[in-house]
């Protein structure tokens, strides 16, 4: 039987001494997105310390399992849809529980399996930013996520993805892929992640790399011409 012990996290914003509090219910020693991955409480600053970006907007959170950064997303005002992979149900029921843990009653979770274009994917509602946590871990998937985020780019060009991902091996990058599906990245700058409390471990926010990435509409248009 598999054991849930909840992490509660605290966001601050030290220039306006606002905070913000989210738990997140875990499973202990398990694998994949059962817990909080590393990348995810920086993205879940950036996303905090960025909340005028997301008041009132429409954010999907793409191999989200428990949903950290969708869930500070949400708390903030934005309108949430977590998704996780069509065939890890029990990741999807991770977003469930950190939803009901965090009293959103609103945040819709559905099915996302990179690399595909399922119906569901055309079908969903415009989105103006897609936040994706450390779905750049196994180099297998990295084509399939950066299809993913362009297919859903090319459907919302006016929307941005916010990207944290672990470098595991610098000689992997997405730099390459990023160009072949009409996508430009920027890195940003971490937060300042000496204000994020977390009840139970540390994060290794050092080896978490955060970028923007957006719709290259230039090489998009030559694309479509052609
Ligand atoms: C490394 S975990 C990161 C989880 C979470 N975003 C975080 O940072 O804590 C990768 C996540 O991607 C999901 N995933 C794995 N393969 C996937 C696929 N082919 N399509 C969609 N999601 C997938 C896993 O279920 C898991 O939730």
């Amino acid at each position: 039987m598999s054991v849930t012990s909840i992490k509660e996290f605290t966001f601050r914003d030290l220039a306006t001494s606002e905070s913000l509090s989210v738990r997140i219910p875990e499973v202990v020693d398990a694998s994949y997105g059962l817990y909080v991955w590393p990348s995810a409480p920086v993205l879940a600053q950036y996303t905090w310390l960025h909340r005028h970006k997301v008041r009132g907007k429409s954010v999907l959170e793409i191999g989200a399992g428990t949903g950290l950064p969708g869930i500070v997303a949400a708390k903030c005002g934005a309108r949430v849809t977590l998704s996780d992979s069509v065939a890890l149900p029990q990741c999807r029921d991770r977003c469930r529980s950190s939803a009901e843990a965090n009293g959103l009653s609103d945040v819709s979770v559905m099915g996302i399996t990179w690399g595909f274009i399922s119906p569901d994917l055309m079908d969903l509602p415009s989105l103006d930013l897609i936040l994706a946590s450390d779905c750049f871990y196994d180099t297998k998937d990295f084509e399939d996520v950066v299809m993913t985020l362009s297919c859903l780019l090319h459907q919302n060009p006016h929307a941005e993805v916010w990207c944290a991902y672990q470098v595991r091996s610098p000689s992997k990058t997405i730099e390459l892929l990023l160009s072949k599906w009409k996508l430009r990245g920027e890195q940003v700058p971490l937060p300042d992640m000496t204000t994020v409390q977390c009840s139970v471990t540390s994060h290794a926010q050092q080896e978490v790399l955060l970028f923007a990435l957006r719709l290259n509409t230039a090489a998009a248009l030559e694309d479509a011409l052609s």
